[in-house]
Order: structure tokens, then sequence, then C-alpha cells
């Protein structure tokens, strides 16, 4: 059984400061095109004093960087202010709405949407807002529109400028599909009834459906009396399976059977022109257990699913077989046919969450990939063997710019600094040297999910 402290350790390990730092020192030239602000969430627990300390439940701190004309104008780190966090610092909770009181340091990722910046987490709680500086406002449902909790992983259609979510709550016997509008209002929900309480960390959208993972990894009442911090195991008594949930809310939601298999995070999706779903992925193949946080089959794979609504089959192909997490696509491209995407090879996290750990290239086990999925080929971007990366975001050079063309945007924390750079490249001179890196006055723990939140 891994430690498990080791998501305390090392890159894991939390900062204790929140800090502000102004004028960044930068090595190369910052696109003077990219203005806005690159805000990445993380968990980081205020204090090591707990032993069953599970990663996923992490005080929620967001790392930001604030372009403008060519200059990093500045770095902050904030925790956000749950009631618990608020009382850690000493300061007065900003109050507002709690959804069956699963007030959380919302830690999963940060997004801005209808005007607002939103901290996110699932299973319950609610999205806590920012300001632009990253201090808390509050927590938000949507200004009195959201019925339950919301969901860490959300999918805006660049077209309709809809939200789309899937929120879960062990309490309930359905996972709720919320449609947010532009301007930041619940317009629908849809209840779909599932079985056994499941997780569903992230789902996929197309311009047709909603496309639903329910996969064995299910709340537990025993693991929840056990003690475990986070009461979702693997059982192997839920029948993995997609569901196709029609965008327009007109028809029940059509359910296919797959092998057991678990599913952090889809790349995107989009309708092919023979009527079947494309879904890319990462895959953990066989089983995985969310409670401990263990995977006894890795690697981690990039993976297509083709699902063929009529057939009701799902055709698994593997795009790429070396261990990789956090896809992430030209958010721009969201729900239509991709070409080009975006993956993170962290050893640090490979070695603590898989049992295939041991990389046969030191350089190899820090590295960006950009997958060119029409051509089949891919691009790597090495840091070397200590320069631990997580997400990379992807900025366009400009609003209307070809998909690819523009910047992926990363924390590479620098072991012979001991702090992070936030490094830029150029996507479409990927193995380069960066065009620029942004040198942090601190380290950046690894985290979880960001988003360039460019100034509109
Ligand atoms: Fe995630």
């Amino acid at each position: 059984m891994p430690d498990p402290n080791r998501f305390q350790q090392g890159s894991f390990a939390p900062v204790t400061d929140e800090v502000t730092a102004f004028d960044l020192p930068v090595t190369g030239q910052i696109p003077a095109g990219l203005s806005g602000r690159y805000l990445r969430n993380g968990p980081n627990p205020i204090g090591l004093d707990d032993p069953n300390y599970h990663w996923f439940l992490g005080a929620g701190m967001v790392h930001g960087v604030r372009l403008r004309d060519g200059k990093a104008e500045w770095y902050r780190n904030r925790w956000v202010r749950s009631r618990a966090v608020a009382a850690a610092l000493g300061e007065e909770w900003p109050s507002g709405p709690v959804h069956e009181n699963m007030d959380f340091a919302a830690n999963t990722h940060i997004i801005r949407h209808g005007g607002r910046t939103l901290a996110t987490v699932e299973a319950g709680a609610l999205p806590y807002q920012l300001s632009d500086e990253l201090d808390t406002i509050g927590p938000c449902d949507f200004g009195g529109t959201l019925p339950g909790g919301f969901a860490a992983h959300t999918k805006v259609d660049h077209a309709s400028g809809e939200l789309h979510a899937i929120a879960y709550f062990w309490a309930w016997d359905h996972v709720q599909h919320v449609v947010v509008d532009a301007a930041g209002q619940v317009m629908r929900t849809t209840d779909i009834p599932v079985p056994d309480g499941p997780m569903m960390h992230d789902f996929a959208l197309t311009q047709r459906y909603v496309v639903l993972l329910d996969l064995p990894m299910t709340f537990s009442l025993g693991a929840a009396s056990a003690g475990r911090e986070l009461p979702y195991v693997w059982n192997p008594d839920h029948q993995a399976r997609v569901g196709l949930l029609p965008r327009d809310g007109s028809a029940a939601v059509s359910w296919i059977p797959v092998e057991p298999c678990w599913v952090f995070h889809c790349l995107n999706a989009y309708d092919d022109d023979r009527g079947r779903v494309v879904v890319d992925l990462c895959q953990y193949s066989q089983s995985f257990d969310v409670s401990t946080l263990w995977a006894a089959h890795g690697p981690v794979t990039l993976d297509r699913w083709t699902i063929d609504p009529a057939a009701r089959t799902v055709r698994q192909e593997r795009l790429d077989d070396r261990g990789q997490e956090f896809p992430r696509v030209d958010e721009r491209v969201i729900s239509r046919p991709h070409r080009y995407g975006y993956s993170a090879v962290t050893g640090e996290l490979t070695r603590a969450i898989t049992a295939a750990g041991d990389f046969p290239d030191d350089a190899f086990a820090n590295a960006l990939i950009r997958h060119d999925l029409e051509h089949g080929t891919a691009e790597v971007r090495e840091f070397g063997r200590d320069a631990t990366v997580g997400e990379a975001v992807f900025a366009p050079a400009a609003p209307d710019a070809a998909e690819d063309d523009g910047y992926l945007l990363a924390y590479v924390h620098d072991p012979e600094r001991g702090a992070t750079d936030l490094v830029i490249l150029a996507t479409q001179d990927f193995a380069g040297e960066p065009v620029a890196r942004v040198h942090l006055p601190a380290r950046v723990p690894l985290g979880f999910h960001g988003s360039w939140i460019a100034d509109s």
C-alpha cells in the first residue's frame, strides 16, 4: 500500500504563505498579445497535522499571474475562504449560501463565466467566487438559481456561451445536468437517475449530446463509517457504462455498457459525420481506488472512444500509451471536432498514484505533449527529471486565431531556484525553447486545473 503521507511531501507539499509580488523577472519575451490572467487551483491544507490527509480534500489555493503589455504584472496565491479556512486564518467568513452543510474551500478548478471568477469543486459543495485579484467574495449559487451542489469540471460551448456541468452528491439517487447561460444564471437542470451514488469527476460535450461516464467508483457508507476521508471506492458490482443525454433534454439517456475502467478527464468530444460520438480521454485501465488514490494497473493512457448510438457499441483505441494526465484542448473547440490536444507527463504524480512509476528515460519524467490527432503524431517538450510540470492550458494568439495558433501556459518547478516558473510555450514551436519563463518568487505545489482568462 502506498504511503498515505506522500501528498504532503516533495512537489505536493503545501506552502504556508500567501505572497503578492509585482513586476516579475522574465527570461525571454512575453507575447504582447497575451493580456489576461493565468489562474490555477489546487489543494493546500493549512497545517500538516492530519494523518489521514487526502490530496483531494486540501483547502483550495489559487495561484495566479497577471500578464499585460509583455509584462508579468503580478503573482498572487490565495486560499479560498471557506468558513473553516477563514476561521483558521482568524478572519471573518464572507458568508453566503451552503448546500447540505457541504461548505468547502473549492480546490479543483477555476473558471470565468457570466462575469464571475469561480473556484469549483464537486460532490455537493458550491463554487466560491473570487475577485480579479483572488480575494474571496463568497460562495456562489448563481444568484439563487442553482438547486443543489455544483461540479469541478464544466464545458462551455463557445458558440452559444452555455456552460454545462454534471453535479453529483452522495445523498442523491441521481446526477444532475446543469446548464448555466452566458449571463451566469442556471437556465435548465435535468435529473438523471443512477444507482449506487457514482463519482462523476468529468464528462464530455458534443453538439448533440452530453456524454456521461458512469464508472464503478461509488459512494461507500462502509468507507465513510471507517473514517475514510473520501468515501468513494472501487465497486465491481456497479456496471460501467457511458450515457448519451441529448443536449436539448428531449429524450432519456441512452446507456451503453463498457469494460470496467476509470476516467478522471476527457480531452474533448464531438459528433462525427456518421452519427457517432468521438470522445478522447485519459483512461486508467481496469480499476482505480479514489479513497487511497491508487491505480494497480498503470499507465494512464490517452484513448479514443467511438460511440455508435444506433449500434449501441463503444470502440476503444489507444492514441498514446505513455503515462499522461490533465488532457486539455483549445477551449474554443469544446464540443466540436479538434485536431490538437495537450497533456502532461508528471513523474511524481505517476509514481504517487500508479504502479507504473518507472520511467526508462528520466528526461521524459516531466514533459508536456502536443498531440496532432489528425496526423497521429505527438511532439514532446521535456523539462527534466526534477522540473515538475503540471497541467498546461492553451491561450489563443488572438480571439480568431486558428486552432493551435497560440501558447501553452504551465507552472513548472525549477529545482535550481527552488521556486516555480510560469512557462509560456509557442504551440507551433513546441519542442523549442519557451518564448518566456516568468520567475515566480515562490513554489507552486502540484495541483489540479486552471484557466487562461483573457481580458475582454
Ligand atoms: Fe479534474
